[in-house]
């Protein structure tokens, strides 16, 4: 029988084992930037996307052998965005995964480096894995690429910035939260897809998962920074109240954001009825989400 806790503590483990293998040793000059590399990246996080990735794979009877360094490369890019996200400048918290944010326990110009750094790391690793048929050999750089950047995560970021103290219309907070959050989740998913060599089909239905499962996540987010706490989080509850952000809970309280992301996960299970290999985690992942406690 399908249990999820043992699949993600095991897909988990092999991405970790991927990341330890691949990130420069913390003896590596410089040995400040690769020991706080590290310091961020194993600082432990649920490798949410990168297990997505693997689950895609898995989801169109693909090999995860094949998605496991795309899948390591999410994880570091994905990392690169909590490291700056927790800046001074942008959301100021002290704790992120259960540890000082790396501009605590090193100092700013470290964190931004370190950042830079994750990011540069990410597109490299995705260099070298070509994807197979039917997708160019540069295809997945690519998705990477769009998700990450100024029309992605970033984007939504300097977004999430200029609405702070600000009340928005309900369509400024869906791209927001579609950028910020939903672009990465999404490729992470078509990532596991196109480098398992998915049909075109497959990628379709599992953009929509991806893209209702992204949005949800963010949702979540939102109700979690609101009602649970700083221990439970590993990072500091309440974060988005102090800093007057526009949310989901913000805009429209408590009950009608859980609502929305209930409706974004049914859907978002509803695209799995398309796929020929083992939807199970997936399906299990995308209903996690709304009970996740962290
Ligand atoms: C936190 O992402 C940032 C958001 C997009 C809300 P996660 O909740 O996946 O953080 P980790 O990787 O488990 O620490
Ligand atoms: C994070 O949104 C989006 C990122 C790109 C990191 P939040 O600012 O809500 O994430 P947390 O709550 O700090 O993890
Ligand atoms: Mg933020
Ligand atoms: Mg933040
Ligand atoms: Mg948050």
């Amino acid at each position: 029988m399908f249990t999820l806790d043992v699949y993600l503590q095991e897909q988990a483990q092999f991405v970790e084992a991927e990341l330890d293998r691949h990130l420069p040793r913390a003896e590596t000059r410089p040995h400040r930037l690769h020991e706080a590399m590290r310091y961020s990246v194993f600082a432990g996080g649920k490798r949410l996307r990168p297990i997505l990735a693997l689950a895609a794979a898995e989801a169109i009877g693909g090999d995860r052998e094949d998605v496991a360094l795309p899948a390591a490369a999410i994880e570091i890019l994905h990392t690169y965005t909590l490291v700056h996200d927790d800046l001074p400048c942008m959301d100021d918290d002290d704790l992120r995964r259960g540890k000082p944010t790396v501009h605590a326990a090193y100092d700013e110009a470290t964190a931004v480096l370190v950042g830079d750094a994750l990011l540069t790391l990410a597109f490299e690793w995705m260099a070298e894995c070509p994807a197979p048929p039917p997708y160019t050999p540069n295809r997945l750089v690519l998705e990477l690429a769009r998700a990450a950047g100024s029309q992605g995560v970033i984007g939504g970021q300097i977004e999430d910035l200029a609405a702070e103290g600000k009340h928005i219309p309900e369509e400024a907070l869906l791209q927001i939260h579609s950028k910020k959050t939903g672009a990465l989740i999404k490729a992470s998913v078509r990532i596991g897809v196109m480098a398992a060599g998915g049909r075109p089909e497959a990628l379709d239905a599992l953009t929509m998962y991806g893209g209702d499962i992204g949005l949800a996540f963010q949702i979540v987010d939102d109700i979690l920074d609101a009602t649970s706490d700083t221990a439970t989080l590993g990072k500091t509850a309440g974060s988005d109240a102090r800093a007057a952000k526009s949310t989901y809970v913000s805009l429209h309280g408590l009950e009608e954001a859980r609502t929305r992301a209930e409706n974004l996960i049914d859907n978002a299970v509803l695209q799995l009825a398309h796929l020929h290999g083992n939807t199970a985690p997936l399906e299990a992942i995308a209903r996690h989400i709304l009970d996740r406690k962290h």
